[in-house]
């Protein structure tokens, strides 16, 4: 057998080099490329004129598409979906391990199955009494569930030739592995192929399949970027240790709109919906306590109020310590660089530690307000409570607008949030609006404070 070349990949983007390099000249990423054996993809890519699809009419695809969804009957996630799964659609679900994708799945497979549906659950990662087990304590055993417990893709696609199923979910990418490429499981070209071929037949079949995929130590979705765009949908699902909340989020939806979430309760009997998530969200939130600011967030249809916390106390070392959680930590920076050049105050000399309660990831820029403000309290020792805020901040300090205003605004008002500290340029009026146009006007306006 002739000897097969070693290759290198870049993680991010799939080119492939020689020789390794620490930055990859394709799309820039640094320490992304992996060493690989060289596979030839194209010897079995042969279809026959057979196999090719027909043209057909876009109205009448849309007609299609819209009749065909599967509802999981879970109805916070069918929401997130955009209304059920489609027959055909390939979603990735990620998440670090013991978030609780195997239970969510495994919750999904039992809807389905109660449905009269066939659900085929592929292990690559337990056994098929370890699933038993904890079907058992879920409460989710059913006939129409099928379980085959292996790591071979070529007899996982032999099972669903065979079984013909409704709903495959493949629990996870990373551990099946073809046995016409030379690489080990979880590498970039087996992870690649692993989710080509489901891919494939998921279409030829008109089938929904989920794949679960593992996450890295960054929190991506490990193996190459490129799975991202093969699937159709990418959903994460996120969540602290130790706390009970998790929050799947889409964050790529070719038959729905992305930022969508459906948030659950991890107990002892499984995941729960929660139907309401800004009230639990907020169920815990301290009164009268400094550094804590209520944050309408949304990047979706649904908007949920969360808690920003911030904590900012005398450093005892000689460089400050700079913390967050559930906040990016260079977005932390640019903010108390932001606060101490336009507000003239001295936070070198003091820790700075922020939080997002719940577990919640935020990523997105309307959280800048909000988070200075948090930070400002706990710096004067003044509490706000029954205030919540949006707005993102310029390097000037300037408050800038941002999306779904409108959603933000109700969701406040739902919950009788009593001030509403928000960009200037929203249209509408109300009493409870405090509009801002910098960052200096929002502390002066919600602080009193002018000694800057
Ligand atoms: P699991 O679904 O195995 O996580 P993942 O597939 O993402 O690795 O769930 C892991 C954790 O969830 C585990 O630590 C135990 C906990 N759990 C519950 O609290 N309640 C339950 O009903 C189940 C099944 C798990
Ligand atoms: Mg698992």
């Amino acid at each position: 057998m002739v000897k097969k070349k070693t290759v290198y990949i870049c993680n991010e983007c799939g080119a492939k080099f020689p020789t390794w390099a620490g930055k990859c000249s394709a799309c820039g990423a640094w320490g992304s490329i992996v060493e690989e054996k060289e596979e030839n993809f194209n010897k079995r890519k042969s279809f026959s004129v057979g196999d090719t699809a027909r043209a057909v009419s876009l109205s009448q695809t849309l007609e299609e598409t819209l009749l065909e969804r599967i509802k999981t009957n879970i109805l916070t996630l069918d929401e997130a979906f955009g209304g059920g799964v489609v027959k055909g659609q390939v979603i990735l679900l990620s998440g670090e391990p013991g978030i609780g994708k195997s239970t969510l799945l495994l919750q999904v497979a039992y809807q389905i199955a109660k449905q009269g549906s066939k659900v085929l659950y592929i292990t690559g990662e337990e056994s098929s009494s370890q699933v038993y087990i904890r079907g058992k304590r879920i409460n989710a055993i059913s006939e129409n569930i099928f379980i085959l417990a292996d790591t071979n893709l070529e007899n996982v696609l032999t099972n669903i030739e065979q079984l013909n199923p409704d709903f495959v979910i493949l629990d996870s990418v990373q551990t099946v592995y073809s046995s016409e490429l030379e690489s080990s499981a979880g590498s970039v070209s087996q992870v690649r192929e692993v989710s080509a071929r489901l891919t494939e037949i998921a279409k030829q079949k008109n089938i929904p399949v989920i794949l679960i995929g593992q996450v890295t130590k960054e929190g991506n979705i490990a193996g190459p970027k490129v799975l991202e765009h093969i699937v159709d949908t990418v959903a994460h699902f996120e969540g602290e240790r130790g706390n009970a909340y998790r929050v799947l989020k889409i964050v790529k939806n070719r038959f729905g709109s992305a930022g969508e979430i459906a948030v659950f309760n991890m107990t002892s009997k499984g995941l729960e919906e929660v139907k309401d998530p800004s009230s639990f969200f907020l169920s815990e939130k301290p009164q009268g306590k400094s550094g804590s600011i209520i944050f309408p967030y949304t990047e979706g249809s649904k908007p949920v109020l969360v808690e920003i916390q911030a904590l900012v106390s005398k450093t005892v070392y000689a460089v400050p310590q700079r913390k967050a959680q559930g906040i990016d930590i260079n977005k932390l920076s640019i903010i108390t660089a932001i606060l101490e050049k336009e507000l003239n105050i001295f936070l070198k000399d003091r820790d700075i530690f922020v939080n997002v309660v719940g577990g919640m990831q935020i990523k997105e820029p309307a959280v800048d307000l909000p988070l200075a403000l948090a930070i400002i309290s706990s710096f004067y020792d003044k509490p706000i409570d029954n205030i919540a805020s949006f707005g993102e901040l310029g390097l000037t300090g300037e408050v800038r607008s941002v999306y779904y205003t409108d959603l933000r605004i109700k969701e406040c008002e739902k919950f009788k949030v009593k001030k509403l500290v928000i960009p200037k340029s929203v249209e509408e009026y109300q009493p409870s609006f405090v509009k801002v146009s910098s960052l200096k006007e929002a502390v002066v306006k919600v602080f009193n404070e002018k000694n800057f």
